[in-house]
This record gives structure tokens, C-alpha cells and sequence, in this order.
């Protein structure tokens, strides 16, 4: 990748703050931080991803470490859920959408030509801001991917899928005895950790959240914050969030992005209470957002 060339055609930008003092962000900022792992899941070198000619990621680094949970926190249109959805090829459904750069898990490139990328997305769940549980059964929708992926020899087996996916987005106990009524008949929590059950049945590596508690009441927020936090024994966890309170609560890392650059990553106590960068500083501290 030629960064020389994207640093000509992006003039220095800017950060408003609301006390009207600007922040400048360097064409060659370089993320502050840690960055880098020694056990890494996944491991993403100099991402750019464009939409048509406007770029909205800009030469991002990162390594996620395996049953981490890393936040990405930042202002709306920075660059969050563009940069998720580099991990499970979600933008190649997207029109106009490309990147270059590197992402590997345990070491394969995500983007190789080669590459299944059904698999990929069963190895690479994804859990999103909205619940959107398919117009099916509670039961068939934990069933449908272990299915279609052929992980189940038998009705036995899949029952047994089916209820330990259950249990493991903390569902079974509230569903056991309806699982044949609609998904979407549940409350909007019911309903997301339907999804999160949904993305376990496959058993994928690592689960991508995008926001998954703004649609969700205090109380099914906790719920799914608590989850989180049990998740992560199993798996590897990203996740975005627009409450700082969020990523405080449920992340061990957080990395925070400004107009499309990842300006800073480290333990998230460590952001919140002595952050590195002085944007990272003026964001947490309530000055723009
Ligand atoms: N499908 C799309 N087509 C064109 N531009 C997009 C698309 N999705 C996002 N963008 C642009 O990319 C930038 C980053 O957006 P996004 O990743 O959604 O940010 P965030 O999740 O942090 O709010 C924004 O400027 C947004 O307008
Ligand atoms: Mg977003």
C-alpha cells in the first residue's frame, strides 16, 4: 500500500470542538498505545477502506487478542462500524465499498481470493444494533445455522445445539417452554440475545457487536453487558458502543477513533482515567461528540 499517495490527497484534518479550540489530527498520525499483542486473534495492518472515492478508514493497525473484549468508542461517523465490518467481509456487501491492507486470523488473510466467505461469517459472528431475529420460530432461528453448515447429525444433536446456545446468551430459562413461538413475539432484549444465540449455534471465533444495547432498554442492557463479560471466556469480542459507560464496563481494551483514524488503544482503564492522546482526552471528557 502507498500511503505517500493517500497523505497527498487528504489535507490535514481538523477536530471542532465545541469551545471552538480545534485539534489537529497529523496526515501521518500514528495510533498511540498498545496496539499489539503477543497472542493475537486477528491482526489487521494499514486498513483502508473507501466508499467510492471517499475514504472513512485510514491506515489502521491493530491486533485483537484472543477472548479479549475490545471497545470501539469515537464519534458518530468516525469510522466505527466501518472498521468492524472489515473483520467478517461484511463491506463486500456493500456497494462501492473496498480496502486494502492486511487482516489475518490466526494468521490466514481474510481477503484472500480463496477464501469461503460463509465460513468466514460463521467463524466471525456478528450481532447488530437493531435485534433481527428471522421471521421464524426461537427454536429455528439458533437452528438455521448449524444447519445449513452441517454441524448437526441429527434432531438430538441439534436440540442440543439449539439449548446450550440458549443458555449460553442466558435465553433457555426464559424460552424453554415457547420454543416453537415466533422470535420476534420476544421483547427487544429477548430478541437480541435470540441474535447472540443465533451467532454461538455456529460456534464462531470471534463475535463482532455493533452497538448491540442501543435499542434496549436499562435493564436488558445489563443483561447483555453481563453476558458480554461471560462471552468472553469462549470468544473474542468487538464491540462498538456509543456509551463510554459501556466500554468501561464490559471492554479490557478500547481503541478511539476520530474522522477514520484509530487515534489511540489501550487497557480501558487506562483510557478513561489517563488517556494518552489529547483527542482521546477531549472526547471522554465530553468536550465534542
Ligand atoms: N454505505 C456507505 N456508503 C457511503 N458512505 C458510507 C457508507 N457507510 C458509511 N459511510 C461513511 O463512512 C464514514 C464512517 O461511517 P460509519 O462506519 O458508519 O461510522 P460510525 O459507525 O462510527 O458512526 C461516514 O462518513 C459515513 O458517512
Ligand atoms: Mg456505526
Amino acid at each position: 500500500m502507498n500511503t505517500s499517495n493517500i497523505a497527498e490527497k487528504e489535507p490535514k484534518t481538523t477536530a471542532k470542538l465545541s469551545s471552538e479550540q480545534t485539534l489537529e489530527i497529523e496526515d501521518n498520525h500514528i495510533t498511540v498505545g498498545s496496539c499489539f499483542s503477543d497472542n493475537p486473534k486477528m491482526t489487521m495492518r494499514n486498513v483502508n477502506v473507501f466508499y467510492a472515492d471517499k475514504q472513512a478508514i485510514f491506515d489502521v493497525s491493530l491486533d485483537i487478542e484472543k477472548n479479549e473484549v475490545i471497545a470501539m468508542i469515537g464519534p458518530s461517523g468516525c469510522g466505527k462500524s466501518t472498521f468492524l465490518r472489515t473483520l467478517n467481509r461484511m463491506n463486500d456487501t456493500v456497494d462501492g465499498c473496498r480496502m486494502d491492507g492486511d487482516i489475518c486470523m490466526d494468521g490466514d488473510d481474510l481477503y484472500a481470493p480463496k477464501l469461503d466467505v460463509v465460513e468466514l461469517r460463521a467463524r466471525v459472528g456478528m450481532v447488530f444494533q437493531k435485534p433481527n431475529p428471522f421471521p421464524k420460530s426461537i427454536y429455528d432461528n439458533v437452528a438455521y445455522g448449524p444447519k445449513i453448515h452441517g454441524l448437526a447429525d441429527s434432531r438430538v444433536d441439534l436440540d442440543e445445539i439449539v439449548e446450550n446456545s440458549l443458555r449460553k446468551a442466558s435465553l433457555w430459562e426464559e424460552v424453554k417452554e415457547r420454543l416453537h413461538q415466533p422470535g420476534t413475539g420476544l421483547s427487544g432484549g429477548q430478541q437480541q440475545r435470540l441474535c447472540i444465540a443465533r451467532a454461538i449455534a455456529v460456534s464462531p471465533e470471534v463475535i463482532l457487536m455493533d452497538e448491540p444495547c442501543s435499542a434496549l432498554d436499562p435493564i436488558a442492557t445489563a443483561k447483555i453487558e453481563e453476558l458480554i463479560e461471560e462471552l468472553s471466556e469462549n470468544f473474542t469480542i468487538a464491540i462498538v458502543t456509543h456509551s463510554m459507560q459501556q466500554a468501561a464496563r464490559v471492554s479490557h481494551r478500547t481503541a478511539y477513533f476520530h474522522l477514520g483514524k484509530l487515534i489511540e488503544v489501550n487497557p480501558t482503564e487506562q483510557v478513561f482515567t489517563m488517556p494518552q492522546h489529547q483527542l482521546t482526552e477531549a472526547y471522554i471528557t465530553g468536550r465534542f461528540g
